[in-house]
Order: structure tokens, then C-alpha cells, then sequence
């Protein structure tokens, strides 16, 4: 018996795919050439599963931002918010993120995961039960369990049970928590929200909801999926990360509860870790404006997924219930899918290979996230290459 046996099982998973060719796992990109396009091992690809949901990577006021921020102020904070890494930008960059979901408060946090698992973690604690959708983002997971609280999940999606749920909790002591997500990730399907929101003001539960893939994609402001719900008012927490649709990273969390300020001097994952570089704050303060300037991004992102999902369901793919920029192509034979991945990396096509556990209800998936900066010749040659895929 030794500490190590535990991690044998991915000696297994490694094997099984190091085939002498690419491990779709640790595949290394060389160079990036635009928001769409890179070299990785050292072939020429498409980038299809990125999030780069609005394609501002390479914005050019966003590089200046950063460029002049890394000159100003280092390379580096060197410290927890709650020390020394606390920079006049950090504040105002919360400022912005308050205004922008017409919040009291913002917080922000150093990744997405730390904002969702320290949130996650904190909010609800002993005595207190958590709702979560099965589906639900590790870092959720991950977050929950630390909190102490009853956790109890419901089917994905699905309001009559986490209903179901409520019903039998009978009114006993202590508060609940529901944690539900805008576009899931690994499908792309979105929670329905109004539904959920009516299911917490009628059982007096509290809604968080994490926004991380629907921030930027959703809603006429592009607030996310509470925004295009018209629920943002029952949402009590919104949170997010700035790695998808705002090009950079880092996380959020708001909410119009004014103890949203003594949330932070408990939030471990917000004290205990130093705060985003100045370069990151400057992209990211620019990037939210850009957000709100350019509302044609949104549209050209779902312009392009209307368009892929119509495509690869045309050709006869099992796909995600609804059209988003996540388009997941599902299957329940993992060899499949990873020939299917190595098909389309050697035909130039990067998207992303999830399978089991990770991946929900044990499919594999070919997951693309596709990008408002893909160009329609790019999406046809994804669909072209998604074409010599034998089903
Ligand atoms: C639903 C959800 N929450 C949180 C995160 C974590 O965000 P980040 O990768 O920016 O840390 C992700 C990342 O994929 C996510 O999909």
C-alpha cells in the first residue's frame, strides 16, 4: 500500500490515450495567432473550444491597457486583498462590475473558481441546506463541501424536482440555498431561471446563480442568463469569472444584499490567495467596457452558433438540447469520441475532448465554444471537418 496506489487509475487513463501521437490532455499551444487561430504541436488549428466567447483576447485597447498597467504598477501585487494587494484599480473595477449588473456591491476574486467555490463555500454553512443542480461545475461541488451545510442535489434542469426537494424540507430551522448555473458548460443548455426563481420566493430560499458561461453571451445588456430570465431581482448572488467572455481572469461575485462587504472577511478563497496582477485588472476593466459598447459582438457570437449548432445537427450528431455557443457533440463510446478529437486536431479543427467523470450522465463529448471573432469560412471549415467524422 503505498500514498501513490490512488493515482494509478490515471496511469491507466494517460496510456490510454498517449497512442505515440497527441494526448488531446496535454496538448501544448506554441503560439497564438488571433483569438480564432494558433499553432499547437506544432500545427496550424482553428481554435473551437476556447470560451473566447467575444473574441477581445487580442483587442487592442485591451493590450494597451495591460501594457500600461504592467509598466505603472508591476508585474504583480505580491498580496491578498486583505493585506498589501489591494490597488486603487481593484476597487474600481468592482465599481464598474456593481454599476454594469446594477448591484449595491461587487467582489472580486483572483480566478472564476475562486469565486464560485469561495462563494459556494461560504454563504451557507451548518444547520443551513444547499440545492444544487447535479449538473453543477466542480468548483460549486468543490465549494459546497467545504461549507458545512446539508447538500442536496436535484436533476439537472429540472424545477419539478429540486420542487420535490423543497417540499420535503418542511419548513425546518435554518436557511437554503439554491446554486444553479446560466449556460452549463459542458452542454450549453441554460436553467430555467424564471421557474427557479418563482420555486425560491415561494420557499423563502436564497438564489445564487454562476454566470460563467453566460456573462457576455446572454441578455440585451449582456448581463447573463438572470438578465435574459428577467429574474435578476430574485437572483441574490450573481457570480462569474473574467475568463471567458472578458479574454482574461479572474472572478466575481455580486449581489444587492448590503452584507455582501462582511462576505469578503469570510471568504477564505478571497483572503487567503493574492489579488489578480495589475494587467489583468486593466484588461478586464476595458473588456467590460468593450462588452457594453459593442453589443454586435453578442450578436455575431450567436449568429455563429446558430449556425454551427444548425450544421452539425443537420449531419446527424447527438448535440445539446438548445442552440448557444456551447455546441457539444455527445457520445457514449469514449474510443469513439477520442478518434473523432484526433480526427479533427489532424484536420486542423482544436476543440475540446471531455469524457467521463468529467463530462455529466457518462457521455464523451467534442465540446466547441465557439467565439463572435470566428469568421463564417471558419465555422464552414469546422462543420467541414465535423463531415468526415464517421458516425
Ligand atoms: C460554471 C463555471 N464556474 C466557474 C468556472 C471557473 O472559472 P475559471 O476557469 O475562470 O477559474 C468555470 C470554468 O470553466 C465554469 O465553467
Amino acid at each position: 500500500m503505498s500514498l501513490f496506489d490512488k493515482f494509478s487509475q490515471f496511469a491507466e487513463l494517460k496510456q490510454r490515450f498517449d497512442n505515440g501521437g497527441i494526448l488531446p490532455f496535454g496538448v501544448v499551444t506554441e503560439k497564438i495567432l488571433s483569438p480564432t487561430e494558433a499553432i499547437v504541436n506544432g500545427q496550424k488549428v482553428i481554435l473551437a473550444g476556447t470560451n473566447n466567447y467575444l473574441g477581445l483576447t487580442f483587442d487592442p485597447e485591451a493590450i494597451t491597457a495591460a501594457q500600461e498597467a504592467v509598466s505603472e504598477n508591476g508585474t504583480g501585487t505580491t498580496g491578498s486583498r486583505m493585506a498589501n494587494g489591494t490597488f486603487a484599480d481593484h476597487i474600481r473595477l468592482e465599481q464598474e462590475l456593481a454599476e454594469f449588473f446594477g448591484t449595491r456591491a461587487a467582489i472580486i476574486f483572483s480566478t472564476g473558481y475562486a469565486a464560485t467555490m469561495g462563494t459556494s463555500a461560504t454563504l451557507a454553512g451548518p444547520g443551513d441546506v444547499i440545492m444544487l443542480d447535479a449538473d453543477s461545475h466542480a468548483s460549486i461541488y468543490d465549494g459546497v463541501r467545504l461549507s458545512g451545510a446539508e447538500i442536496i442535489r436535484f436533476r439537472h434542469n429540472d424545477p419539478s424536482d429540486l420542487e420535490k426537494r423543497l417540499r420535503r424540507l418542511n419548513n425546518r430551522d435554518g436557511d437554503t440555498l439554491i446554486i444553479v448555473e446560466g449556460i452549463y458548460s459542458m452542454l450549453g443548455d441554460v436553467a430555467p431561471l424564471a421557474d427557479i426563481a418563482a420555486l425560491k420566493r415561494e420557499y423563502g430560499a436564497y438564489l445564487l446563480v454562476d454566470e460563467a458561461h453566460s456573462m457576455g453571451v446572454m441578455g440585451d445588456k449582456g448581463r447573463g442568463a438572470a438578465e435574459a430570465a428577467g429574474i435578476e431581482a430574485d437572483a441574490d448572488f450573481l457570480v462569474g469569472t473574467f475568463s471567458k467572455s472578458l479574454g482574461s481572469i479572474g472572478g466575481y461575485c455580486v449581489s444587492n444584499h448590503a452584507e455582501l462587504e462582511l462576505i469578503r472577511f469570510a471568504t477564505r478563497a478571497y483572503i487567503f490567495t493574492a489579488s489578480a496582477s495589475p494587467s489583468v485588472i486593466a484588461s478586464t476593466r476595458t473588456t467590460l467596457r468593450l462588452l457594453r459598447e459593442r453589443p454586435e459582438l453578442q450578436q455575431k457570437l450567436w449568429k455563429n452558433a446558430r449556425h454551427l449548432y444548425a450544421e452539425l445537427k443537420a449531419l446527424g450528431f447527438d448535440i445539446g438540447p438548445q442552440v448557444s455557443p456551447v455546441v457539444a457533440v455527445r457520445s457514449t463510446d469514449s474510443d469513439k469520441a477520442i478518434r473523432w478529437w484526433e480526427e479533427l486536431f489532424a484536420l486542423g479543427i482544436f476543440v475540446n475532448l471531455v469524457i467521463p467523470p468529467a463530462s455529466p450522465a457518462g457521455y464523451s463529448l467534442l465540446r466547441c465554444s465557439i467565439s463572435a471573432a470566428h469568421s463564417e469560412a471558419e465555422v464552414r471549415q469546422i462543420v467541414a471537418a465535423y463531415a468526415t467524422l464517421e458516425q
